[in-house]
């Protein structure tokens, strides 16, 4: 039988991405992992910017993968020595073995390797539910093994979630080979948990995907995507925060949807 672990695969930045046979997917843009990480979850979204003038900053990401948004999260901290405090919710059905870590590669960027011990750890010692971890003096993981629909399913797990989200990084494989994470309802659910100014930022630029956000009530834009893509995808409950940029037309996705126009 052939195995579903994920395998190594470096990118066109130099750094490491893996790809998942269970998904048929590589796990970041093939053209530059840390280049699009950096591009749709920290430098379009203006966190960058929060993460400087905030005093703390909430985060909930869907899909911890292999951990590279936590641990850009941990250098932006170190480089500009922020004294933010963080809280970074994360969602994961399927970690990753720890060992595959140790073949991580970040060409030029010696702070986000230094965090691989760090992110070994947390793997090593994970368990089902809830796993809380305080990563720095300013930094604490909330990293929930299972998946996404479980932690909304009983309001004993979703009470888990203490703070209202600020940034939601949706990171799930596409909607072609990961749909549930991409539906009317999962975007309800983000939006259940958020601040009326949350900004939800995702390298997707499905039609299908900000339509979903529009039927759950989110204000959908534009933007540019990075390394060889056009587009990339922001949204928010709060149209200021997508003044700056080119908004879709909601009302016309959102009837679209219920048409069916995106049903296969
Ligand atoms: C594109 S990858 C993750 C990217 C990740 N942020 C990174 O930088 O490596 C998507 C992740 O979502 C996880 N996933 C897929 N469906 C899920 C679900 N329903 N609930 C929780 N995790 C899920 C996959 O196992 C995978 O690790």
């Amino acid at each position: 039988m052939k195995s579903s672990k994920p395998i190594i695969k470096k990118t066109g930045d130099g750094s490491t991405s893996l790809y998942s046979p269970k998904y048929d997917q590589l796990y970041h843009n093939p053209h530059g992992a840390v280049t699009e990480s950096r591009h749709v979850f920290f430098e379009t979204n203006d966190l960058l910017k929060a993460l400087k003038e905030k005093k703390s900053v909430n985060i909930f990401e869907v899909g911890f993968g292999t951990g590279l948004n936590l641990l850009l999260t941990l250098d932006y901290l170190r480089q500009n020595d922020l004294q933010t405090t963080i809280n970074f919710y994360s969602v994961e059905a399927f970690p990753i073995d720890p060992e595959i870590t140790e073949e991580f590669e970040f060409k030029n960027e010696p702070g986000l390797r230094k965090s691989l011990l760090i992110l070994q750890s947390i793997l090593q010692d994970l368990t089902p539910g809830m796993n809380r971890i305080q990563l720095t003096d300013h930094l604490s993981l909330h990293l929930w093994f299972g998946f996404f629909d479980e932690l909304f399913e009983e309001p004993s797990n979703t009470s888990l979630i203490t703070h209202k989200i600020d940034f939601i990084f949706q990171d799930a494989f596409s909607p072609e080979v990961n749909e549930e994470l991409w539906t009317p309802d999962t975007f309800k659910k983000l939006a259940s948990i958020s601040n009326d100014d949350a900004v939800l930022s995702t390298y997707c630029a499905a039609s299908s995907a900000r339509a979903a956000m529009a039927v759950a009530g989110w204000k959908v834009a534009r933007a540019p995507g990075a390394v060889g893509k056009r587009e990339m995808t922001l949204a928010s409950l709060d149209t200021d925060k997508l003044e700056a940029f080119k908004r879709v037309n909601e009302n016309r996705l959102a009837e679209r949807f219920e048409r069916g126009d995106f049903d296969e």
